[in-house]
């Protein structure tokens, strides 16, 4: 497998691009099964998380054109040949349940593989599958598969209540209920910006929807959608990390194309921490001001709380801080597992539970490490860029799940990294 090799590092200087929105594009691509029309994704980013949607989507009968070298994703479905999410598919990436709102919305049907656990936490689907069956879905578990038939009619709107925020299920109830016949209200719905970006592709779509961003969304079913071009929002996840290289490294870095509205728990935490975010017009500069990163304590939460899919890079941070700090981590029961990696480069870090404290320490010793999941090796490479010494960083695959040309972005502001291929390592 490959590794990624990194050296401490001096003061970082320059630009980090940063991409479309890994967790916007993969319920815009479904999209596509709303509709008969052509759907194009602009800014959308390079990503094996994409291939693995493509690869679905494709599976089913649609037509997926990758252009201009990813950043473009034509597609559309016709007819659906297949209406079966296979298993072999599913397991890869468990945002493959995505399809399963909209193929019930389309044509009444869906074969959809449950996704299984993964490295962070058990992750079940059953508010994806209660939404539905508030729209009337006949829903039929059996041999791991999610066997889903929707009334004679079609599926009806309906008033659903969340019990508690999910990203994911408020996606696949969103699109089920463009098509659904009256009216469906979402309540206690995500509010993240890639719900927001989903609401704005579908209405481009001919779909009827108020109130994404807050916590109620209202849809008014219509009888069909039309294609649409959409580009996909910035990716804030890609932008807080790479907002938190020039916040361990020092020197100054410009963010092309973020915006502070994306991420503002997470810039009032920076500015905590002793480090500044400028916007500027091509997009956010970070520094680090005179003296040492101050402690700070997080607890994550859904948006417009601090993400959970920055605690594993914001722990790295911390990590060289002065004092003590605590984070919280609510949104899933196991994400900590880069702690005892980074531990292995001196950090000082007592989890219980999901709480993690952690105390700064003067410097950390590279050291080979172990990605164990997509956020937690990033945090393990920006550990490694303030670390004195080599950091090996190994199953690297994760990465790539996530962050298009880490590398090369990360280079491109003076990192000292590289990528050994499997072969040479
Ligand atoms: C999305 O996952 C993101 N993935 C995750 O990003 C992100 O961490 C998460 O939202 C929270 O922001 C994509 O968008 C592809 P949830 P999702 O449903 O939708 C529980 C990354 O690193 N839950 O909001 O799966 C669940 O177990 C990934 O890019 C149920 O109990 O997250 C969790 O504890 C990691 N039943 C909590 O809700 C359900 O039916 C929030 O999960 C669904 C979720």
């Amino acid at each position: 497998m490959d590794q990624i090799i990194v050296h401490g590092n001096g003061p970082l200087k320059g630009e980090i691009p940063i991409a479309g929105a890994k967790n916007a594009c993969l319920a815009l691509m479904p999209a596509t099964l709303l509709t008969d029309q052509p759907l194009t994704l602009t800014n959308a980013p390079r990503l094996s998380d994409i291939r693995t949607m493509t690869e679905l989507l494709q599976s089913l009968g649609a037509e997926v054109a990758s252009l201009q070298d990813g950043q473009v994703l034509a597609l559309s479905s016709h007819d659906l040949a297949s209406h079966r999410a296979d298993y072999d598919i599913v397991r890869k990436m468990r945002a493959s349940i995505l399809v399963l709102g909209p193929m019930l919305a389309r044509d009444g049907r869906a074969e959809v593989s449950l996704p299984g656990g993964c490295a962070i936490g058990a992750r079940p689907v059953d508010l994806h599958l209660r939404a539905l069956e508030a729209m009337g879905a006949e829903l039929d578990l059996r041999d791991g598969y999610v066997h889903a038939k929707a009334p004679s009619g079609g599926l009806r709107g309906a008033v659903f209540e969340f019990p508690l925020v999910s990203v994911g299920a408020t996606e696949n109830a969103l699109m089920a209920a463009t098509l659904a016949r009256g009216t469906t209200v979402l309540k206690n719905a995500a509010r993240e910006p890639e719900i927001v970006d989903l609401a704005q592709c579908l209405r481009a779509m001919g779909a009827q929807i108020e109130g994404e961003g807050t916590g109620t969304i209202t849809i008014e079913g219509v009888q069909a959608l039309r294609g649409a071009t959409h580009p996909v929002v910035t990716d804030r996840i890609e932008l807080g990390t790479y907002m938190l290289a020039p916040a361990m490294c020092g020197g100054e870095v410009e963010c092309l194309g973020g915006r502070i509205d994306l991420l503002a728990a997470f810039c009032e935490k920076l500015d905590e921490a002793g480090i500044s975010v400028e916007e500027t017009s091509r997009g956010l500069k970070v520094a680090r001001r005179n003296g040492r990163v101050r402690s700070v304590d997080v607890t994550t939460a859904p948006f417009p709380g601090f993400p959970t899919d920055l605690q594993a890079q914001f722990m790295a941070l911390m990590c060289l801080a002065e004092g003590k700090s605590v984070l919280e981590e609510t949104i899933f029961e196991n994400r900590f597992m880069h702690a005892p990696e980074l531990m292995r480069m001196g950090a000082r870090i007592d989890v219980h539970g999901g709480q993690a404290v952690v105390t700064g320490v003067d410097k950390l010793r590279g050291a080979p490490v172990m990605a164990t999941d997509l956020r937690a090796s990033v945090s393990l490479i920006l550990a490694g860029m303030a670390a004195e010494g080599q950091t090996t960083v190994s199953r690297v695959y994760h990465l790539d799940r996530g962050y298009e040309h880490v590398v090369r972005k990360l280079r491109g502001v003076g990192a000292h990294v590289e990528r050994l291929k499997e072969e040479q390592t």
